[in-house]
């Protein structure tokens, strides 16, 4: 439960964020400026009847609107002005760090060109309040072969990519159906990670593992199904990025209360706390963690953890996580102290 020196703790502590979809941080608002700005009509009369449509019952149910939304980007402007919205929100969070996943297929297929994508948003990071790097993902409602081509698009841009993910429909669509391209990333040298486990089976969490030698897993809270997944991803200290607030909109949870994030902390599991697409899901980062901490037995050890194990599973250099792990546990040092 959460009283009020718990939310200030939880608040203003240091966090860093590796779930993010950029195109997830759309508000109604900007989407209807957006749509304005390039003579793009929507089939909603208005952002409140918008906002409505958010009620969503399952993943795909969730995607369809998604997908929708993201139409009214055309310009780098366009990409810039979403990315500079969310750093700035995500830095009064007390967001210091934040690894971005984008989706260049959602806007390619619709014939913007990549390097739109990459350096609106690149950009933004660029002169950004916080720390940011970008991760490209793989929609796997397509095909490898599209994945590749891709990638291939991306290597002009191979300084703004720090890794490659997989996202969009899960079920049906496995890990392995990216064996090839995700090997090819790795040749390259980007950093791996695939959603896996939200909606699909804990032998999904397994392949993405076993097969695409990813280095997180986006959600994974279905893991909690397999115990020797488990017994795994603590021996191996295999991050989650568990975004509370999306599995509940989205039904992974029927209620907050319900929601497995302290028997994962419980078990070992590093996990962490993320926002998946704030806009479309009710909050950003503290709003998340907010959530989780009043319908859950979460207290400010597990705050730390948190935050901890944020900075630990990002792909940041050994200095640079020492400076961060080391702000977090001064931070609690002087919190205990008042
Ligand atoms: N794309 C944006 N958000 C997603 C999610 N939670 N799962 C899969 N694909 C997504
Ligand atoms: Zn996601």
């Amino acid at each position: 439960m959460l009283n009020e020196q718990l939310r200030r703790t939880i608040e203003q502590m240091p966090k860093a964020e590796l779930h993010i979809h950029i195109e997830g941080s759309l508000e109604p608002e900007l989407i209807f400026a957006l749509a304005q700005r390039n003579g793009v009509s929507l089939p909603y009369p208005s952002v409140e009847a918008l906002r409505q449509a958010y009620a969503f019952t399952d993943l795909q149910s969730f995607l369809d609107i998604y997908y929708a939304g993201a139409s009214v980007l055309l310009a780098e402007q366009d990409f810039y002005d979403m990315t500079a919205a969310y750093l700035a929100r995500a830095a009064r969070d007390n967001v210091r760090h934040a690894e971005i996943f984008f989706d260049p297929q959602t806007h390619t297929a619709r014939g913007v060109p990549f390097e739109t994508v990459v350096n609106g948003i690149w950009r933004a990071c660029q002169d950004g309040p916080i720390s940011a790097s970008l991760i490209m993902c793989f929609l796997r409602h397509l095909s490898e072969d599209e994945a590749l081509a891709t990638l291939d698009e991306s290597l002009p841009h191979r300084d703004k990519i720090l890794g490659v993910g997989l996202d969009s429909s899960e079920v049906g669509h496995p890990p392995e159906k990216f064996a090839r391209v995700f090997e090819r990333a790795r040749q390259l040298g980007l950093r791996l990670v695939a959603h896996a486990g939200e909606e699909g089976p804990p032998a999904y969490i397994e392949s993405a593992l076993d097969v695409l030698n990813v280095e997180r897993i986006d959600h994974g809270v279905r893991c909690l199904e397999s115990p020797e997944l488990v017994e795994r991803l603590v021996r191996e200290q295999m991050a989650l990025t568990v975004c509370p607030l999306s599995n509940v909109k989205l039904r992974v949870f029927d209620v907050m209360g319900s929601h497995n994030l302290r028997t994962l902390l419980d078990k070992g599991l590093v996990a962490t706390v993320n926002s998946d697409d704030p806009a479309y899901f009710g909050g950003y980062m503290n709003d998340n963690f907010i959530a989780a901490f009043d319908a859950l037995p979460l207290d400010a050890t597990h705050a730390r953890q948190l935050a901890r194990n944020s900075f630990s599973a990002a792909f940041l250099g050994p200095e640079q996580k020492r400076a961060y792990l080391a702000e977090v546990d001064d931070f609690f040092a002087a919190r205990q102290g008042s």
